[in-house]
């Protein structure tokens, strides 16, 4: 103790001497009746220790300041004992919030329950239409949690009935005083008990969803929605009325003691948000935990908390609030009547004393500054206590050093919270309202007045005006209950509009058995015409076996990149296949002007790749993947049906590519090309994953297009003669809806974008399902959720205009696991858009939605593959591998996982290995090249 005692004015008391009154606390007697000069002092000695001076104030608000910053901070979170909860509230009410509100008041003694009607007028009038209090039966706070939960639902119901009202459905907000972990507004679990609550198995809980169960057991009387669960303090700071000066701060000092405030919400780093602020609930009465109080504890604070529910825990709190300080008062008295000398005869004390005996409103009475000795006298006579003159001088000296300590504390604690709000915020100055409620504050204009004295001094940058809570936190509960139903009824909004794109199993099979059916046309040589799914013959017959060899040139061409290859195959013992290559850019000026240019520029591509690899003049064969829809007659000529993706030079439809290619040639003088297959990239992926496993008979590109390659029975594929082996099919499934018969599965925003691209009505299944198209879905989706006011507050955003602007890896990086909120806010704001948090977290969903479709619709078409091979074969049980490749397959976090999880629902008789392709199918495409000369060979032999 520092000797010099200050009152909390700023006088001073000489040491040795007994002040006029303890601390300069509130009872006004003088000195003058003591007589006994021994008890003097050993009065002062039971006091001094309860009487804390500026500096040691001081002291406590410096270790409070540095138990919030270990509160806030994620990694020392665990450990602090001032756990700054965040309470997921982003903004003090704005007035606009209206409608009837439910709202349950979790307090011991009593369970309140109000219905709040908030008018949403100008001045936001509160009417609390209906407020019933129910006493708590004592044996329900230390029984099983269920049975205090079923009595709050019993109350409720009570209350509803006495409302006498048809209305059924009801919004409800929780007030529960007790530390808690809230993950939304909707859902907070309990950290742990405190003052005299001890139930069994609701630690560790979601207490809305206890009281939501609890609720329904009600025999579904009454339909409520538990939308909102706040602590007292955050209640109280929202119920705050509206004044000049925010009120960013709420404080109860009741049974129990705490805090909350806006924070800056970058600093709240158990939250993912970044911009704006968010509330903070300080469960400040757990400071002192790890022991940094111990200095300024008395005895009388070690008695009452070995002798309370909680030992060790709540220290702060049992130094405060009105549970406790009746006890340390009565422990005082205990042991200065032990010493003699109070209630005159007694050395034993009283039994008048026994715990509990003395209870916080006593104290209060004691101190009473109108009541005088008077009220003193009749408190503790009420109490069994017979007292002189003296002795109620003295129990006042005691009363009014514990509450004066207790107010003090509380002080040092708020004055804490207001530095760290002003130093966070960059202020030099800071100009608030504190909301403060509990039986402290109600009537004790003296608690409020040492309280606001000593902010003043251990806050001097502050200037604070406690606003005393109307009607206890109802109404602020009511508020935050309000703006949780605002969100609701958004979700609600926003579920209704993502739901067609989310599918059903059902639907699935759909997409499946309409698949093999235009599979079955497409096959056909007379219904060939009138399937949208083209199944085109690609003359390759068998899957490699490992005897190809040779050096082979390969182009990749209509993917994202344009590679030119050098691949050499030689035996598995000489390392098999080695691949050389280099990529080149083609601009969309190239990709969408005159044809010429575009095989133009291929050639000067390959001319340079020869340059690069010193093989100017050599001619090698060569086998190219062009990854678009041909009409194949043999395997060295294709005739292009059509463009797709993101091509559309002119003059190239109907045309045989590798002629196209040829002719290139012919324009450059001495070159020459020796063109011996033309492969689509689903048959360059197969045959290249071929070669590693023998099983692989189907080829899947799920990349800026879609598309699949699967071995067929000859003997099926009307369009080509003979009947024994088997051929490669290009089904060229992304045309697949080409014809309507897809046309449920569609929503408008597909339906958009389908219009603006380059070839509309063309290739619907594709749009669906590749790259190319997932991120201006999702685009299309913000746009509309934007005009509806459910994202960036309804204002438009001109970047979102952009075409193309989410691109796959967009799409990928966004829904990665375990990528923090805040990182997704950073990926959004690279790309210019400007997102709260909450905008991001839709912003995701409609990727994950976008995607998963994307996944689930390919899953079907490989089941309606797989299936159709199994039936084929007349096998049982059909074992086969898929080469896949394709950036969105590759890149995306759950594509692969997604659509495997389809295939197995929907093909559970096929067992299927998915292999990614490591090489691109410019390697398949030179394992083709490497079948075709050895058959060339032969037939020239
Ligand atoms: C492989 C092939 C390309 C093919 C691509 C699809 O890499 O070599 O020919 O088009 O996959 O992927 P992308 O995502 O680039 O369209
Ligand atoms: C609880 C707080 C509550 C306070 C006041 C404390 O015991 O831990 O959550 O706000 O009492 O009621
Ligand atoms: C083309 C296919 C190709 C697929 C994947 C589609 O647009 O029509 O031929 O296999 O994209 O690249």
């Amino acid at each position: 103790m520092s000797a010099r005692q200050e009152d909390p004015m700023g006088g001073e008391v000489p040491p040795g001497q007994l002040p006029a009154s303890p601390c300069q606390g509130w009872a006004g007697s003088t000195q003058s009746s003591i007589q006994d000069r021994n008890f003097t002092v050993q009065m002062q000695n039971t006091l001094q220790p309860l009487c804390l001076s500026l500096e040691k104030l001081q002291q406590v608000k410096v270790r409070m300041l540095e138990a919030i910053e270990l509160g806030l901070s994620r990694r020392t979170h665990a450990q602090a004992t001032v756990r700054m909860q965040p309470a997921f509230i982003r903004s003090t009410p704005d007035g606009t919030e209206r409608g009837d509100f439910l709202v349950v008041e979790l307090g011991d003694p009593d369970l309140r329950v109000l219905l709040v009607r908030l008018t949403g007028d100008e001045h936001q009038t509160v009417t609390p239409v209906k407020d019933q209090r129910f006493p708590v039966p004592k044996e329900l706070t230390q029984g099983p949690g269920e049975k205090l939960f079923a009595f709050m639902a019993r109350c409720l119901c009570e209350f509803l009935d006495g409302l006498g009202t048809v209305q059924k459905t009801f919004q409800l907000g929780f007030s529960f005083p007790f530390p808690c972990r809230q993950t939304q507004l909707d859902q907070s679990y309990l950290l742990g008990w405190t003052k005299n609550i001890q139930c069994s198995d609701v630690e560790g809980r979601d207490v809305a969803q206890l009281l939501q169960d609890a609720i329904q057991k009600q025999q579904d009387r009454y339909s409520i929605d538990v939308l909102a669960v706040v602590n007292d303090t955050v209640g109280t700071m929202m119920g705050c009325e509206p004044r000049a000066e925010p009120c960013e701060i709420g404080l109860v000092v009741d049974a129990g003691t705490n805090s909350c405030f806006m924070a800056e919400a970058r600093h709240v780093e158990l939250v993912e948000e970044t911009g704006g602020r968010m509330a903070v609930v300080s469960e400040w009465g757990a400071f002192g935990d790890d022991g940094t109080l111990n200095d300024l504890l008395s005895d009388f604070d070690r008695l009452v908390d070995q002798e309370s529910l909680n030992p060790g825990k709540q220290r702060f709190e049992k130094l405060i609030s009105s549970l406790y300080l009746g006890e340390i008062v009565r422990h005082a008295l205990v042991q200065l009547t032990k010493q003699g000398g109070l209630f005159n005869t007694h050395t034993s004390p009283s039994p008048a004393l026994k715990q509990e005996a003395l209870c916080t409103q006593d104290v209060l009475k004691i101190t009473d500054e109108q009541g005088g000795l008077a009220t003193a006298q009749r408190v503790l006579r009420d109490l069994g206590l017979e007292a002189s003159d003296q002795d109620c001088f003295i129990v006042q000296q005691v009363c009014s050093a514990v509450c004066t300590r207790a107010a003090g504390l509380c002080a040092a604690g708020l004055a804490a919270i207001l530095s760290y709000m002003c130093r966070s915020r960059e202020l030099a100055r800071l100009k608030t309202s504190v909301a403060v409620d509990g039986v402290m504050f109600r009537d004790q204009t003296k608690f409020s007045r040492t309280l606001q004295q000593r902010v003043k001094q251990l806050a001097p940058e502050c200037e604070v005006t406690l606003v005393p809570a109307k009607d206890g936190g109802g109404r602020g509960v009511a508020m935050v209950t309000a703006v949780a139903s605002r969100l609701a009824a958004q979700r609600q909004q926003i579920g209704r509009i993502l739901a067609p794109l989310k599918l059903t199993l059902d639907d699935l099979r759909k997409v499946q058995a309409l698949l093999r059916r235009e599979m079955e046309l497409g096959l056909r040589k007379e219904t060939h015409a009138t399937s949208s799914v083209r199944m085109l013959p690609t003359y390759v017959r068998a899957t490699p076996d490992g005897s190809e060899r040779g050096d082979f040139l390969a182009l990749d061409l209509g993917g994202t990149n344009f590679r030119v290859l050098l691949v050499q195959v030689g035996s598995r013992e000489q390392g098999g296949v080695q691949i050389v290559s280099e990529v080149y850019s083609i601009p969309p000026e190239v990709t969408q002007g005159p044809g010429s240019e575009l095989f133009d520029h291929i050639v000067t591509c390959i001319v340079d790749f020869q340059s690069k690899q010193g093989m100017v003049g050599q001619t090698l064969p060569l086998g190219f993947t062009f990854s678009f829809p041909c009409q194949q007659m043999s395997l060295d000529q294709g005739i292009l049906l059509s463009w797709t993706k993101g091509f559309s030079a002119s003059d190239c439809v109907g045309k045989d590519v590798v002629q196209l290619l040829r002719e290139a040639v012919q324009r450059k003088q001495h070159f020459t090309l020796d063109v011996v297959a033309i492969v689509n990239d689903t048959v360059g992926t197969m045959m290249s994953c071929g070669y590693d496993d023998p099983r692989c008979e189907v080829g899947l590109i799920v990349g800026t297009g879609t598309n699949a390659c699967y071995m067929e029975e000859l003997r099926h594929v009307g369009t080509v003669a003979g009947e024994e082996g088997r051929m490669c099919i290009n089904m060229e499934w992304g045309a697949f809806g080409d014809n309507g018969c897809l046309d449920a599965v569609f929503t408008p925003f597909d339906r958009q974008v389908d219009e603006v691209s380059l070839n509309p009505g063309k290739q619907r299944f594709e749009k669906l399902i590749s790259g190319m198209y997932l991120g201006e879905i999702v685009r299309r989706i913000l746009l509309h959720l934007t005009d509806k006011g459910l994202l960036f507050r309804g204002r438009p955003s001109p970047k979102l205009q952009t075409p193309d602007i989410f691109q796959t890896k967009f799409l990928s990086a966004i829904e990665s696991d375990g990528l923090a909120l805040r990182q997704v806010c950073g990926i959004l704001e690279e790309l210019g858009l400007h997102v709260t948090c909450d905008d991001s977290l839709v912003v995701r969903e409609v990727c994950q939605v976008v995607a998963l479709r994307a996944a689930q619709l390919c899953g079907a078409g490989v089941a309606a593959v797989v299936e159709k091979i199994r039936e084929n074969r007349g096998l049982k049980q059909l074992s086969v591998t898929v080469g896949v490749d394709g950036t969105l397959y590759k890149l995306h976090p759950h594509f692969a996982q997604n659509m495997q999880a389809t295939v197995q629902q929907l093909a559970p008789r096929c067992s299927v290995t998915f292999l990614q392709s490591e090489d691109g199918s410019g390697k398949g495409a030179a394992l083709i090249a490497a079948v075709a000369c050895r058959v060339a060979s032969h037939q020239r032999a």
